[in-house]
């Protein structure tokens, strides 16, 4: 079962926090939250200690029926009780029909939160620390992650897993069980091939190389590796390399008998924190980029920091593009924090976009912030010497112009300079992708509190905007 389709449901000591960090969850992904406790509380009409005195074996059955709720129903964050894993078939319940995220506090912070209330376990100081002791591994049991705080508790449920050192457990961590095809760009097979197989240990079954760059992207790439693959169905597909690595690879995944399991593992900073996130796959065809694909999230999604060690400044640079956008969008300025921090915090913003949005009908297109501006000036220099990541910090400064935003924070992190192409066949490439309405365009802005998109804007500015872009 993929991740969007299940429940996400935090599991941990009374006092951990799991209603207040559940809560928040359930903001961030857009979805229902439910407290176990409060559930029961409801269903029986009467509070917990209450319950709690018809002995312990009685409530427990209580909760077992409420855990009914994880079977089937639309996905939702559910808290448990502290003691629901230990029900007959709790655990069973979580494997088949959720991602279980483990709040794992001190006992002395629960024992802090938790005395001095009417919890029935939590009279007593020493027999709350035996109990914490003896749920601790049965937590650990159940967990699919840990978290200590929200953005934690967003990865785990989009199945992503950031950590320094993830590359190692790679044979553990890709998706499934079953045997794995890795695929990696011809380059990155050079650098972190090795690691990635010996990771994959007695799970690798195949290897196979992409070309480097948007060439990976073309019919013939993807034609070779279709042919050369020889998973079965059990089989998992495993992504080794940047954002074109990860958006060829991943299309192979979602097309390869109609639909394979798949893991990306990004090499980029681009791929990091915004192609290997989010479930969008796609090739290119002669007449644009990105024109056939497919929605396709990945059952697990490995991230680990320490493979960007090896990436040229060009590249991070690249990178930064989007994190500074994310930094727009998220109100924080996440750019200026250390790598792994970086990359979690950042991969944890697209990640809960895309939770709220997978299929990109509305809060998702608040990622194209820029980029409509980023588009048509590649366009116009042929998709030859302006990068992306230069097009997007161009479009950056656009959109906060149009926004009537200060534009310090982008000239700061990312030094744009002026493009050096047509203005006509910027704007003519503009209004190619994008059509104009009574005279407007549809752009996101960022207005107070963050972000909108669909926002109408007079044609008229948005080709000022553009020309401002352009290098005299
Ligand atoms: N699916 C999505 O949601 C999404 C989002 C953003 C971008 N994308 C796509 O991502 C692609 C761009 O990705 P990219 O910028 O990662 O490009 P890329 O995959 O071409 O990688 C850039 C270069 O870095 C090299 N490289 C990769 N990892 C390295 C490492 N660890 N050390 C040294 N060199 C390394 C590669 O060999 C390549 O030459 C575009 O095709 C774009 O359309 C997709
Ligand atoms: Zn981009």
């Amino acid at each position: 079962m993929a991740p969007l389709d299940r429940h996400v449901v935090l599991v941990g000591f009374m006092g951990a926090g799991k209603t207040t960090l559940g809560e928040a969850l359930a903001v961030r992904i857009g979805r229902p939250f439910i407290d176990l406790d409060r559930l029961i509380e409801g269903v029986a009409d009467a509070p917990i200690p209450e319950l709690f005195e018809q002995g312990e074996s009685a409530f427990r059955e209580l909760e077992r029926k409420a855990l009914g709720i994880l079977v089937g129903g639309a996905p939702r964050v559910v808290a448990l009780g502290g003691g629901t894993v230990t029900v007959p078939g709790a655990a069973r319940i979580l494997r088949d029909h959720a991602i279980t995220i483990w709040l794992d506090e001190d006992v002395d912070t629960c024992w802090e939160r938790a005395r001095g209330g009417d919890r029935p376990l939590a009279q007593d100081e020493a027999e709350f620390r035996r109990l914490y002791a003896e749920r601790q591994p049965l937590y650990a049991e159940v967990a699919d992650a840990r978290a200590t705080d929200v953005d934690d508790a967003v990865l785990a449920a989009a199945g992503v897993r950031v950590e320094r050192g993830a590359l190692q457990q790679l044979g553990a961590l890709a998706a499934g069980d079953g045997p794995a095809a890795l695929v990696s760009d011809a380059y990155v097979a050079g650098i972190h091939g090795m690691d990635a197989q010996l990771a994959l240990g007695p799970r690798l079954a195949t290897t196979h190389e992409l070309p480097q760059g948007e060439a990976a992207k073309q019919l013939p790439a993807l034609d070779r590796l279709w042919q050369e693959l020889r998973l079965d169905r059990s089989g998992t597909l495993v992504a080794l390399g940047g954002g074109t690595t990860t958006d060829a690879a991943g299309f192979a995944a979602a097309t390869y008998l109609r639909g394979i399991e798949w893991t990306p593992v990004p090499t980029t900073l681009v791929a990091q924190v915004d192609a290997a996130i989010g479930g969008k796959t796609a090739i290119d065809l002669p007449q644009g980029k990105n024109l056939v694909g497919a929605f396709h999230w990945p059952g697990r999604t490995v991230i680990d920091p320490a493979l960007l060690e090896t990436l040229p400044a060009e590249q991070r640079l690249e990178g930064m593009a989007e994190v500074v956008k994310t930094s727009l969008l998220a109100g924080e300025n996440l750019h200026d924090l250390p790598d792994d921090e970086l990359v979690r915090r950042c991969a944890a913003f697209k990640a809960a976009v895309c939770l709220r949005d997978p299929h990109d009908h509305a809060d998702r297109k608040q990622l194209n912030l820029g980029h409509t501006f980023a588009h048509a000036l590649e366009a116009a220099a042929g998709y030859e010497g302006l990068t992306h990541g230069r097009a997007v910090a161009l479009g950056l400064l656009a959109a906060l112009r149009l926004s009537g935003r200060d534009t310090g924070l982008v000239e700061a992190a990312l030094h744009p300079e002026p493009a050096r192409v047509d203005r006509e066949a910027a704007w003519a490439a503009l209004q190619r992708d994008k059509k104009a309405h009574r005279g407007e365009l549809r752009l996101v802005l960022l207005e107070e509190p963050g972000p909108v998109w669909d926002v109408p804007v007079p044609a008229a500015d948005v080709r000022n905007a553009l020309d401002e872009l352009i290098a005299e």
